[in-house]
């Protein structure tokens, strides 16, 4: 079977261009739905050129509430290789409508019947840390026993440490846990998919991703830490009772430590981002009388390459994908 090779990730990267390019112009408006809406089409048209027979195994939802890139939906030009498609056209609707930073547009690839099923669970535990970190983390001990893992890993104590974490009621306590151990807490409203990726960068000023955020976002993420290098260990949480049992049922078992591996069973991943608000992992879209700007990040799992793609795009290539001015 063909697998995925290097020019996938090129192509892949035009897709959250214009998904960016799109959205962008949204940005501030107050209106989540209008730059989803941008960001998926944009992604979508440029996703069906794609040298590729992919299967959406994570978007925007069910076919029922999402008309393009709903979970199932096939995308790519049909050509070899078969593989499966984590989409998020937009990681931050939030920060894109209240223009605020950290908005990525963002596109995993894995070879066929290799990504992790989510089935019932919306949120899983995450435990995010670079290359030099990795073998630190057990789910089964303490906070303060990671994070002391993880500064000696890296050869520092843990008050050199930053933790970033979403802003959310739900973290309360393990924030508590962290401020006991003497390390820095960064918080941020959204986007844990990017946020996960400036703690394992190593010329970023984060060591740990922790947290509860979305296990869609998890399984993405996992393709961008095979290319890092890198590690996630994860749990799945179930949001109540009902959500316990439905998964349950389905065979999951909520006490396993997901693993990287276990969240993409293969090396042979793409994780490409392009940022749509100015932020810390990219530079936001802008746009002017000639065109716009992207600034976009290309990783591939089994070569541990990692691009920073900078981008021009003249004002009658934005007319051709449709991205005019409001
Ligand atoms: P969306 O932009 O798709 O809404 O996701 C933003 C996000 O912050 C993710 O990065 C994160 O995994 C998830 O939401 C957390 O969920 P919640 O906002 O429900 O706490």
């Amino acid at each position: 079977m063909a697998q995925p090779d290097r020019e996938l990730a090129l192509e892949l990267v035009r897709a959250t261009e214009v998904a960016a390019l799109a959205a962008g112009r949204w940005m501030g408006n107050a209106n989540k739905e209008a730059g989803d809406q941008a960001a998926v089409d944009g992604m979508r048209e440029m996703l069906n050129e794609v040298a590729m027979d992919g299967i959406v195994v994570i978007g925007e939802g069910e076919k029922d509430e999402a008309p393009m890139l709903y979970n199932g939906e096939r995308v790519g030009n049909g050509s070899p290789p078969l593989v499966d498609l984590a989409v998020d056209p937009v990681d931050g609707t939030r920060l894109l409508a209240e223009g605020r930073p950290g908005a990525i547009a963002m596109i995993a690839v894995a070879p066929r019947g290799t990504m992790f099923d989510p089935g019932p669970c919306v949120y899983m535990m995450k435990w995010v840390v670079g290359e030099e970190a990795v073998g630190a983390i057990d789910l089964d001990a303490s906070v303060a026993d990671n994070l002391t893992a993880v500064a000696a890993a890296k050869q520092t104590s843990v008050s050199n440490l930053t933790v970033i974490m979403l802003d959310r009621p739900r973290h309360d306590e393990l924030a508590a846990q962290v401020r006991e151990t003497g390390a820095r807490l960064r918080f941020i409203m959204d986007g844990d998919v990017g946020a996960a990726l400036l703690a394992m960068m190593p010329d970023r000023p984060f060591d740990v991703l922790l947290g509860i955020g979305g296990t869609p976002e998890g399984v993405a993420t996992a393709c961008a830490v095979k290319a890092l290098r890198g590690e996630m260990v994860g749990r799945l949480w179930p949001r109540d009772e009902d959500e316990r049992r439905r998964a349950l049922e389905a065979g999951y078992d909520l006490d396993e430590q997901l693993t990287t591996d276990r969240l993409v069973r293969s090396d042979n991943t793409f994780f490409v981002c392009t940022g749509v608000t100015p932020g810390e992992l990219c530079d936001g879209v802008t746009y002017g009388r000639h065109g716009a700007t992207s600034e976009s990040l290309v990783m591939r799992g089994r070569s541990g390459t990692v691009r920073y793609v900078q981008a021009r795009h003249l004002a009658g290539k934005l007319e051709q994908y449709g991205i005019v001015a409001r």
